[in-house]
């Protein structure tokens, strides 16, 4: 039985951006890791990200769509796996109680699996794909910037891939590939 290591962030959706960053700030003396005008990242420890929020200002103005559930709030918790021998073990346990990720992708900094619970909540199984000093400065660099979101991955492929004996370092190299879309379920679209 493979469990979580963590609980590792949560992400808000929300159209109070600069309140609540600067919210979170004071009441966690938290630091911001990296911002831009749809998204900012604080920690308060050795995480690279315990809290995200991500603009609806920027990616949704208003009037743009129905206001669907969850819009505003929490878009969904972050819980870390020790190895993707974990995650994928989950993974494979989950998919025979018939329980899928509605989104598998490669954030560079992680590998994530989103799920939502019968209730529609979000959740994300993930690794950490390095180093809390590789992941900050990759959600600092240029390719971050570029793409924010990450890749799409298959997590039948990923598999196959660790059960033939592919190294760590391998499976765990982000995808090349277009930026992903923000599925339906994940409240942005
Ligand atoms: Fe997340």
């Amino acid at each position: 039985m493979a469990k979580p290591i963590k609980l590792a962030h949560v992400l808000y959706m929300t159209r109070r951006f600069h309140q609540m960053v600067d919210w979170y700030r004071i009441v966690f003396e938290a630091s911001v890791v990296n911002q831009n005008p749809a998204f900012a990242f604080l920690t308060y420890d050795d995480e690279h990200h315990r809290f995200a929020f991500t603009n609806l200002d920027i990616l949704k103005p208003a009037g743009v769509g129905a206001e669907g559930r969850g819009e505003i709030g929490v878009n969904h918790v972050g819980f870390t796996y020790a190895s993707v021998g974990d995650l994928l073990h989950t993974y494979t346990r989950l998919k025979v109680a018939g329980i899928h990720p509605y989104w598998p992708v490669h954030h560079g900094t992680t590998l994530s699996l989103y799920y939502k619970d019968p209730d529609g909540n979000r959740l994300e199984l993930q690794i950490d794909c390095g180093s809390v000093e590789q992941a900050n400065a990759y959600m600092s660099s240029e390719a971050c910037a570029a793409n924010p979101v990450g890749v799409r991955f298959d997590p039948d492929v990923l598999l196959t891939r660790y059960e033939s004996g592919v190294d760590v370092e391998a499976l765990l190299k982000m995808p090349d590939g277009a930026a992903s879309d923000l599925p339906v379920a994940h409240g942005l679209t």
